[in-house]
């Protein structure tokens, strides 16, 4: 099949991570005898650099032609460290989120068997964990107008809104998935405190009329971050708003042993992103250290979601499963001796090659 990728490398480990990930995918094309088309594009701090901008015209040209993009990472401390920065990397990211209309960010969190030890959780915990987070993207506080300081600077607020519609089409997707999958969905708010969750409430239970063979309940987000770490198999599919779900996926990440595992896919009105969970880990860049799997398991979320090969996508997540399983892994998991990036992304195109 022939297929168009844009390839959004990014800043701090992305360029790294990404080039590993390009080999696997490399690896599933020539095997299948797929062939790909390849289109690099600047974001974040390095499309800065270049042209001033963190996700420029020409990189949004770009993605709205293929037929998936596979991203990397942004951020650079350089930005974190000056609240004056008029222009910030991560504008990049929230600007291509809005204008693929990338409403629904999942991440799929599931325990590598032979990684265990390695969750800060007991191993009975997570034993087959295996939940999906959905993420709203493109709503919510991060976005919310109006937004900015007061004016003598001493006070700064933000807004966090929701219309019915954005709820309703990224619950509809989670009851799908449900459907799909344990039938089982919990929609996270603080419905307590926050009108937007109330609305949340409302438009869930009015779309569960469609879905009645899926159990829905509610569950309040700091009573979902104790239960993630104290019974996280009790969890199928998780629906929440922004923010909530930015930070409740981080704490997910990191039951399966480490945030450098966990992938995810951006799907909506236009050309799918998949990206890594992990971010530009800038204190890593340029070690061939960091940990490339994240990426490598969002290109195997590519394949599933976006270009339709569910075989394709399986032999990916083996490849890594088994290069788990031989200890051919970076330090963050690492047992013995720790790999390198490009050592790790090397043995994981070779195991593609080899798969039955
Ligand atoms: C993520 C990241 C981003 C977010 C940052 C880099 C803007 O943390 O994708 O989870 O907050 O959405
Ligand atoms: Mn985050």
């Amino acid at each position: 099949m022939n297929k168009k990728i844009a390839v959004l490398a990014g800043d701090g480990i992305g360029p790294e991570v990404m080039e590993q990930a390009l080999k696997t995918v490399k690896a599933i094309e020539e095997r299948f005898d797929h062939h790909f088309e390849y289109t690099t594009a600047l974001v974040g701090a390095v499309a800065i650099e270049q042209t001033g901008n963190p996700y420029p015209d020409e990189t949004h040209d770009v993605c709205m032609k293929s037929d998936a993009v596979l991203f990397g990472a942004i951020g650079d401390p350089k930005y974190d460290n000056d609240p004056a920065a008029k222009v910030r990397p991560e504008q990049g990211l929230l600007a291509m989120r809005k204008q693929l209309g990338l409403y629904a960010n999942i991440r799929p969190v599931a325990a590598f068997a032979s990684l265990l030890h390695k969750s800060p959780l007991k191993t009975e915990l997570i034993e087959d964990v295996d939940f999906l987070v959905l993420r709203e993207l493109t709503g919510g506080i991060y976005f919310g107008e109006p937004r900015g300081r007061s004016e003598n600077g001493d006070a700064a607020f933000d807004t966090c809104s929701y219309h019915r519609y954005e709820v309703e089409r990224i619950g509809r997707l989670a009851f799908e998935y449900a459907r799909k999958r344990r039938k089982k969905l919990t929609a996270v708010d603080k419905a307590n405190i926050l009108a937007t969750s109330r609305l949340w409430r409302e438009t869930m239970l009015q779309l569960h009329d469609d879905y009645p063979d899926v159990e829905l309940d509610f569950m309040f987000v700091d009573n979902a971050a104790m239960q993630l770490v104290t019974f996280p198999k009790k969890f199928d599919v998780l629906v929440t708003e922004n923010m909530f779900g930015d930070i409740l996926t981080d704490e997910a990440s990191v039951i399966t042993g480490s945030l450098g595992l966990l992938p995810s896919a951006s799907i909506g009105l236009h050309t799918s992103v998949f990206e890594p969970v992990h971010g530009s880990y800038p204190q890593a860049a340029g070690k061939n250290i960091a940990n490339p799997m994240g990426t490598i398991l969002s290109a195997a979320l590519m394949f599933e979601y976006a270009l339709g090969m569910p075989r394709e996508s399986k032999l990916i997540r083996q490849a890594c499963e088994q290069s788990v399983r031989q200890g051919i892994v970076t330090a963050d998991i690492a047992a013995g001796k720790p790999y390198s990036t490009s050592e790790v992304g090397d043995r994981i195109a070779q195991l593609i090659g080899n798969q039955e």
